[in-house]
């Protein structure tokens, strides 16, 4: 990349990643950037500015990014147009500035197979800009990047380690909760109300209790798993109390293990 007269990069950083499912470009650009400054980044088939699409980042007056997608059709003033139809992207672009840093982050989501844009080649600019940041004039530092294989690397967007142990977490919970909190209440009620619907109630009540056992040992497998990825203060309590829990629901249901179907149906009936 280049260095803009001052000593600066034109651009300092730019992270790109292709969903090896969807296809989806994850870009995230990062530039040095000040009022009535362009930070602009592009891509082209042939590696030339002339027929390429950019993404130009400015600051508004009040000092808020503002990013916008040009058609840069050749390299002349009057042929650099603003054109939001060049890159087909999944959701609106996001811009953030540091005023300390004066550094400013782009990130975006791109389709390039319904895209007019072409990445074989990436293109940096930087040049001076309108005091509003609505126009841009000729860059002062330009450079230009040939994409490996005309490949942006492939890996998995949107499925990162923190949001699929998010995910495990949230399966953990649901599946105690609806083990302890629903299927075993509700078998105990029926073993408790509905003794009179003999002998109905007592396979409603073990079907909810094996159901409600099953629901619990998936969440415990969770959980499992969970703990060996955390290490949270307080996580010794909660597996202990997990683990004692899980012993009581082990023995609720050793009986009706051990027991052959016609004293198990005295057992829980007696007068029987
Ligand atoms: C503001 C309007 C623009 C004007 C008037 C302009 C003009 C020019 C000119 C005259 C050249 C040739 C320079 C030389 O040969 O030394 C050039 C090259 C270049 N421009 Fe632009 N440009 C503009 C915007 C942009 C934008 C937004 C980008 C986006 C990244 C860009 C990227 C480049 C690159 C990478 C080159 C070198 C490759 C080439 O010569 O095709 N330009 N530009």
């Amino acid at each position: 990349m280049n260095l803009l007269p001052d000593g600066r990069f034109a651009w300092c950083d730019e992270q790109a990643l292709k969903d090896n499912t969807t296809g989806f470009v994850s870009m995230v650009l990062a530039a040095p950037l000040v009022t009535s400054e362009w930070a602009g980044f592009g891509f082209s088939g042939p590696g030339q500015m002339a027929g390429s699409t950019a993404v130009v980042t400015t600051l508004g007056v009040t000092g808020e990014p503002v990013v916008q997608q040009y058609f840069l059709k050749d390299q002349d003033l009057n042929q650099v147009f603003k054109d939001d139809t060049r890159l087909t992207l999944t959701q609106a672009i996001e811009a953030f500035y540091n005023a300390t840093s004066k550094t400013v982050y782009v990130g975006f989501q791109v389709n390039f197979a319904t895209s007019k844009a072409i990445p074989n080649y990436l293109l940096y600019a930087q040049g001076p800009a309108s005091g509003d940041g609505s126009t841009i004039s000729y860059h002062r530092a330009q450079s230009m990047d040939k994409l490996s294989n005309s490949q942006f690397p492939i890996g998995v967007v949107g499925q990162s380690e923190a949001s699929k142990l998010d995910k495990q977490v949230k399966a953990h919970g649901a599946l105690q909760v609806f083990g302890w909190g629903v299927l075993l209440p509700i078998g105990a009620m029926v073993a408790r109300y509905a003794r009179e619907y003999d002998p109905a109630w007592f396979y409603i009540h073990i079907t909810f209790q094996i159901t409600g056992f099953i629901f619990i040992i998936a969440g415990v497998a969770t959980g499992v798993n969970l703990a060996k990825s955390f290490s949270t203060p307080g996580l010794t309590g909660h597996k202990g109390l997990g683990i004692f829990l899980f012993t009581l629901a082990i023995l609720q249901v050793c009986p009706y293990a051990l027991l052959t179907p016609k004293t198990l149906m005295q057992f829980n009936n007696p007068l029987t």
